[in-house]
């Protein structure tokens, strides 16, 4: 049996949101102990890989908050709460302002000011990067920023596995009971997978998003989706879980299969144009902002480039621009590209579409607080209000600084009235064996991909998404089977909360009878006049 640990505040989850939380909880409260906890290493997140940037309006000659926030509800197709919109884009700049002060670098031109990128949806040049690898330099700064602060502590290759409620008190909980509340987690040890209880006043999930359920993705293979499902089994509320972003330019390569390498969409900011197999500069059929459009108008319309041609990628065009600015602005885009043999200076670069970002998730409020009490959440594994059905580029990881500073603030005024519950019986490994076959795991997670990336993806129809249903019912009967009798490993449970988020997406896409921002159907093509939002 594991270990029972015991933390005022137990963070899942090392990218922006979580550690930024992390952060401003430690320092606001020197008294209060703060656990991380990471399923891989602390730097393996959606965070580390970010390319384009940080938007936030810097250059108030030229941009104003209201640009920013009227580019955001644009893009968010009528399903952005436009108060928190409001306040991400104003409270921005002061917290960008703070992880500048941690030790952040972001370009600068040669006159000192900061060199603003651009991306598809913006209206004016608004987004700080570091090259073309910004979340690899934001990631550096918070882990060396927590470090700094003795009240953190960060445990890698530990995964959270449910969370603990009543029910794990022997209450019978459903969807409809009052006053759910949250004790921590069950949290699998990698090392030697024990199960350990982990016992917290506060838990705050901060588990990022899930593009492993489709077979193309620019995510890594941590985004499993892991907090959004433990959400789900404890009952709380879920919002919009239908809009799954697809970035229009992943780096074509079928014999990736874990996470597709992006072409950032500031390349395409930079003057880069999409271009079909046989050359032709294909996106002003589409939009008026042509290669720039917001990012699920790009993507359905390269989709649609490839359906009719029958082209499996379409190409970036990159050749008319000035290479030695290119190469200094995307030096990691430019030598990956090399490595796979496309010079950007002479050949065009095939890409295609890739999940990218899940837009729903947990609904939070303006603090961060969900539907269940002792438990907030932040990041990517969230429902706020910002993104709505499309995420403008480049707004999310301001989301996760924003939202990793209220809650700090929420829980550093509000913990002192909250206490453990040591009650919680430990992990309970009775009747369960050891797995004969892996093998069984990643078969149905490739089954998975498949039926999700045929069915669910970036156009969809209710002739898909029923057959998407009745196949993951089956996959979900098969993996309920092995999580009842085998032991526990991480790919069971990545497997199982995946094949949850895949149920959840479908489920949502199957509810909503219109076409709005990422969800297209060919069934409701339209947009319905009034707003519906998918609860679950
Ligand atoms: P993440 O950074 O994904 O962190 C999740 C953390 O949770 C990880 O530490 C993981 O180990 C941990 N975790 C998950 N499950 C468990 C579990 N069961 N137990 C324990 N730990 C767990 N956004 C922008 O704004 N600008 C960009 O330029 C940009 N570029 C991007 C480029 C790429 C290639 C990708 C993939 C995304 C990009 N995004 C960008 C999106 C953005 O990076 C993410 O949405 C954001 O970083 C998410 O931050 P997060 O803290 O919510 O989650
Ligand atoms: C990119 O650099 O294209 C990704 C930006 C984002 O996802 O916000």
């Amino acid at each position: 049996m594991g270990e029972v640990r015991k933390s005022d505040v137990l963070i899942i989850g090392s990218g922006v949101a979580g550690m930024t939380c992390a952060i401003k909880i430690a320092e606001a409260r020197p008294d209060i102990k703060v656990t991380v906890i990471s399923k891989t290493n602390k730097e393996e997140s959606n965070t580390f890989y970010a390319q384009g940037g940080v938007a936030a309006v810097w250059n108030e000659e030229t941009d104003t908050q209201e640009k920013h926030i009227a580019d955001t509800l644009d893009a968010g197709d009528g399903l952005c709460d436009e108060a928190i919109v409001r306040m991400v884009v104003q409270e921005g700049p002061e917290r960008v302002k703070e992880l500048i002060s941690w030790g952040a670098r972001f370009d600068k031109e040669r006159d000192g000011d900061y060199n603003l990128g651009k991306e598809g949806g913006h209206s004016e040049n608004r987004i700080l990067h570091y090259k073309d690898i910004t979340g690899r330099e934001i990631q550096r700064t918070l882990i060396e920023k927590a470090a700094s602060l003795p009240n953190i502590k960060v445990l890698e290759n530990l995964f959270a596995i449910d969370l603990l409620t009543q029910h794990h008190l022997g209450y019978n909980i459903t969807r409809l009971t009052p006053g759910i509340a949250c004790y921590g987690v069950y949290a699998l040890d990698k090392n030697n997978l024990d199960v350990e209880k982990h016992l917290a006043r506060v838990t705050v999930l901060a588990t990022g998003g899930a593009g492993q359920i489709y077979r193309a993705t620019t995510n890594p293979t941590v985004a499993t989706g892991d907090g959004i499902a433990m959400m789900y089994r404890a009952k709380g509320r879920l919002n919009n879980m239908e809009f799954v972003q697809f970035h229009p330019t992943s780096l074509y390569n079928p014999a990736v299969e874990k996470q597709a390498f992006l072409v950032s969409e500031a390349v395409r900011g930079f003057g880069a144009v999409l271009r079909a197999k046989n050359g032709e500069a294909f996106m002003d059929k589409y939009d008026s902002r042509k290669s720039l459009a917001p990012r699920d108008i790009v993507a359905r319309a390269i989709d649609n480039e490839m359906k009719i041609r029958g082209d499996e990628f379409v190409y970036l065009d990159c050749r008319h621009l000035d290479m030695t600015e290119f190469k200094k602005h995307f030096p990691n885009i430019y030598e990956k590209c090399l490595e796979e043999g496309y010079d950007a200076a002479k050949d065009m670069i095939p890409v295609v579409p890739a999940c990218h970002f899940f837009c729903g998730g947990i609904l939070v409020d303006k603090n961060g607080k969900t539907s269940v009490s002792q438990l907030y959440a932040a990041g990517e594994c969230t429902a706020s209000g910002l993104h709505g059905a499309n995420r403008l580029a480049s707004n999310s990881l301001l989301e996760g600084l924003v939202f990793g500073h209220n809650i700090a603030e929420d829980i550093a005024s509000s913990i002192d009235s909250l206490t453990f519950r040591i009650e919680i019986p430990d992990w309970d490994a009775r009747g369960t064996t050891n797995p004969k076959e892996m093998v069984l795991i990643t078969q149905s997670w490739k089954e998975l991909k498949d039926i999700m990336s045929s069915y669910v993806g970036i156009v969809r129809s209710n002739v898909r998404i029923r057959r998407a249903l009745d196949r993951l019912r089956l996959l979900y009967q098969e993996t309920e089977v092995l999580y009842n009798t085998t032991a526990l490993s991480p790919q069971l449970c990545e497997l199982r909360n995946l094949i949850t988020i895949a149920y959840l997406v479908t489920r949502s896409a199957s509810m909503r009878h219109e076409s709005r921002g990422l969800h297209y159907t060919t069934d409701f093509p339209d947009l319905l006049d009034h707003l519906e939002e998918t609860y679950l």
